[in-house]
């Protein structure tokens, strides 16, 4: 008897998701941002999610849950309730660079999410404030590197792109400029407009408006061909500094164990999203990249979270840096 009913039970559990799965979404969807507003992460689901939200039929909500590189904000979505209702925006630093400099991490990117699919590509700009004294990156790497400690690098905290790719940086030119951490680039853009941090390697979608509006100085792209949002930035590579290619992206992933079929209906909002005329326009004005084709699906962002993982730890760890 007792078993019946287990079996009964068990039944009901397999129904009751399985409806709610096709029912889903019969309510708003938090979206965690893993920063502070305004910044490149929150500026990509925002843009994505609006659309989202009209094939889903229902309000994507973000809620940002900034602290320790993203880090966070994306503990805190690994851990919620795997039923759709809670997503979040992960990121090359959350998904990639994290467990190398969090030693004490509490999720595994490759293993503890579902993976929705890639929201858009943001290349490494690196960018100061209006006075900087220099002006082409080969005059810029001069001052960092005969001044030290005492210019300044922000960034949006231990495990964050900005921080990566800065870290990288410094390393790459073989400087130590003292790192100045924020909740997220978003209000490091507004200290470097106001000239109080010297410069920071950012996400261009965070950027190009400033740079565009010439409220910031631009040195260069780290990717192998300019942005068409940013024409007379030149690549690293034009600037004399090949080696240094950076470029990040910025996903969806929902927690692990979330259905199938919810995660194919997120999949499916997304695609819709990115092949949205007004959508694309939005991220390619500020300089985003859309994913390609495999980027775009759960499979192909685990493959990319795998190697990304792969690629920074040997980097962090070879930079001696970490948060704990
Ligand atoms: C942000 O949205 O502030 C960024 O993604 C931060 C970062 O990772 O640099």
């Amino acid at each position: 008897m007792k078993k019946v009913t287990l079996a009964l039970a068990a039944l009901a559990g397999v129904v009751a998701t399985g409806t709610q799965a096709q029912t889903y979404p019969t309510r708003p969807i938090t979206m965690i941002v893993p920063f502070a507003a305004g910044g490149p992460t929150d500026v990509i689901a925002r843009i994505v999610g609006e659309h989202m939200s009209r094939t889903l039929g229902q309000q994507i909500v973000v809620e940002n849950v900034a602290g320790a590189g993203g880090t966070t904000g994306i503990t805190r979505g690994a851990q919620s309730t795997p039923d759709g209702y809670t997503i979040m925006m992960g990121h090359m630093g959350t998904h990639g660079a994290a467990p190398a400099l969090y030693p004490k991490l509490k999720y595994d990117p490759t293993k503890d999410f579902a993976p929705i699919g890639m929201a858009g590509g943001t290349p490494i700009v690196i960018v100061a404030k209006k006075d900087f004294p220099a002006n082409d990156l080969k005059a810029l790497v001069n001052h960092v590197q005969a001044n030290g400690e005492k210019v300044n690098m922000a960034h949006a905290g231990v495990g964050s792109v900005s921080h990566a790719s800065g870290t990288f940086f410094s390393s790459t030119i073989k400087a130590k400029p003292t790192m100045v951490a924020y909740r997220g680039t978003g209000p490091a853009l507004n200290d470097l407009m106001a000239g109080t941090v010297d410069f920071m390697t950012d996400q261009i979608v965070n950027v190009a408006p400033q740079i565009q509006g010439g409220n910031i100085k631009a040195f260069a792209i780290a990717t192998p061909e300019r942005s068409p949002a940013l024409p007379d930035v030149p690549t690293t590579k034009e600037a004399g500094l090949e080696g240094y290619q950076v470029s990040p992206w910025n996903a969806i992933f929902a927690p692990k164990g979330t259905p199938p079929e919810i995660v194919k209906k997120l999949n499916d909002a997304l695609l819709k999203a990115l092949d949205d005329d007004n959508t694309k326009k939005r991220l390619l004005d500020l300089g985003g990249v859309l994913p390609t084709a495999s980027e775009r699906t759960p499979e192909g962002l685990q493959k990319l979270v795998e190697s990304e993982v792969a690629r920074w730890t040997p980097v962090l760890k070879a930079a001696g840096v970490t948060a704990e």
